[in-house]
C-alpha cells in the first residue's frame, strides 16, 4: 500500500511547543499593534475616558484672584558662585550690614530670634543658633529657597527683590552664628539650576491686572463713548435709514465698535464685503446679505455720520 507522504507544516508546532520561547517572535508584533491601537483610542478619547461626572469638592480656581504688584522690571545680576564656598571678608561684611537692615528686626541682631518685631509672631522667627525643627531646612539650597519664596504663612517674608548675591551674603552672615551643614557642590548646582544664579535673571515689568484693565479702558474710552452716543442716537432716530439699521442689525454696539476698531472699514466696498462674509460677528442679522447696493450706500453713510 502506498503511503501518502504527510505534507509537512511550514511551522512545526510540535517543535514550537517544545521550545515555546520561539512563539514570542510571532506574537510580539500583534501585541505591539494591539497596544498602539488601544493607545491611539485612549488618547483620542482622553476627555471622555477621564471624565468625572461628580466633581468632589471642586474649587473653581478662576474665581480666585491674586493680583500681582506694580513693579519695575530690571536685571538681577549674575552671582559669582565661587563666593558661596569661599566668601571674601568684604562679602561677609556686606552680608552683616544687609542682615542688620533687613532681618534683625525679627531675627534679632545676634540672630537669637528675639528682634523687636518678633513679639507678636507665632511661630517665632528662627533662632539662627539652633538648627532643630526648621520648616524648610538649614542646608544652603533650603536657605536660599526660604529667602526667595519666604514662608509666607508663618510670617517669614520673601526677599526675591534683593539681588541674589546680596541674599547669599546675608546667608553667609547668619551661617557664621553656629555650625551649619557644609555647603556642597550639589546644593550650589541645584540652586543655580533652579534660580539661574550664574546667569542673572531679567525681571519683566509687572503691572497689576486691575491697573491694566483701567489702562485699556481709558485707551478705549473714546471708542466706548462714540459707540454709546451712536447707539443712543440711532435708538431715537425716526428716519428710514435708522429703522433699516435697527432692523438689519442684531447688536448695534458690535456694529459701531467693530467699525471704529477697523481702519480698513472706511472703504465701503471692503466693509460690505466683510459684513457679507461674517454678518453675526460684525453685529448684523444674517439677512443683511440681501441688501442692495443702494441700500448699503444709505446705511453705510449713515453709520459713518452717526459715529462722527
Ligand atoms: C517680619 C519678621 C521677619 C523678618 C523681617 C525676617 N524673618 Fe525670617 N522668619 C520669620 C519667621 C516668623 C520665621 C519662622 C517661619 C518658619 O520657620 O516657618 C522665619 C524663618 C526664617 C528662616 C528659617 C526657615 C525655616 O526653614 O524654618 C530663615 C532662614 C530666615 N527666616 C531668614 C531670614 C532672613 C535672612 C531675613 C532677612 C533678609 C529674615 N528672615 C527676615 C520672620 C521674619
Amino acid at each position: 500500500m502506498e503511503r501518502k507522504n504527510k505534507i509537512e507544516d511550514e511551522i512545526s508546532f510540535s517543535d514550537l511547543l517544545k521550545n515555546p520561547i520561539r512563539l514570542f517572535g510571532w506574537v510580539y508584533p500583534y501585541i505591539l499593534i494591539l497596544i498602539i491601537v488601544v493607545g491611539i483610542f485612549y488618547v483620542k478619547n482622553l476627555t471622555q475616558v477621564s471624565f468625572n461626572a461628580q466633581p468632589v469638592g471642586f474649587i473653581d480656581s478662576t474665581l480666585i484672584k491674586k493680583d500681582v504688584l506694580l513693579k519695575k522690571g530690571g536685571i538681577m545680576p549674575a552671582v559669582d558662585l565661587a563666593l558661596i564656598k569661599s566668601p571674601t571678608p568684604a562679602f561677609l561684611e556686606k552680608g552683616k550690614e544687609l542682615y542688620k537692615a533687613n532681618c534683625s528686626s525679627c531675627h534679632g541682631e545676634t540672630g537669637m530670634g528675639d528682634g523687636a518685631a518678633s513679639a507678636g509672631l507665632n511661630p517665632k522667627p528662627r533662632n539662627f543658633h539652633s538648627l532643630d525643627g526648621w520648616t524648610n531646612g538649614t542646608t544652603f539650597d533650603m536657605l536660599y529657597k526660604t529667602l526667595q519664596e519666604g514662608i509666607i504663612k508663618n510670617g517669614m517674608a520673601a526677599y526675591e527683590y534683593l539681588p541674589p548675591q546680596d541674599r547669599i551674603a546675608i546667608i553667609e552672615h547668619f551661617r557664621s552664628f553656629t555650625k551649619y551643614p557644609e555647603i556642597t557642590e550639589e546644593q550650589i548646582a541645584s540652586t543655580d539650576q533652579t534660580y539661574n544664579l550664574s546667569q542673572g535673571v531679567v525681571l519683566p515689568n509687572q503691572i497689576p491686572v486691575k491697573k491694566a484693565e483701567e489702562l485699556i479702558l481709558s485707551e478705549n474710552s473714546e471708542l466706548f463713548n462714540k459707540t454709546n452716543n451712536a447707539m443712543k442716537f440711532v435708538a431715537n432716530d425716526t428716519t428710514k435709514t435708522a429703522s433699516m439699521l435697527r432692523e438689519y442689525s442684531s447688536n448695534l454696539k458690535k456694529v459701531f465698535s467693530s467699525y471704529l476698531a477697523n481702519k480698513s472699514f472706511s472703504d465701503m466696498n471692503y466693509y460690505v464685503g466683510e459684513v457679507t462674509k461674517s454678518p453675526i460677528e460684525l453685529g448684523y442679522k444674517g439677512r443683511v446679505v440681501n441688501l442692495s447696493n443702494d441700500e448699503w450706500q444709505l446705511m453705510y453713510g449713515y453709520i459713518r455720520n452717526v459715529l462722527n
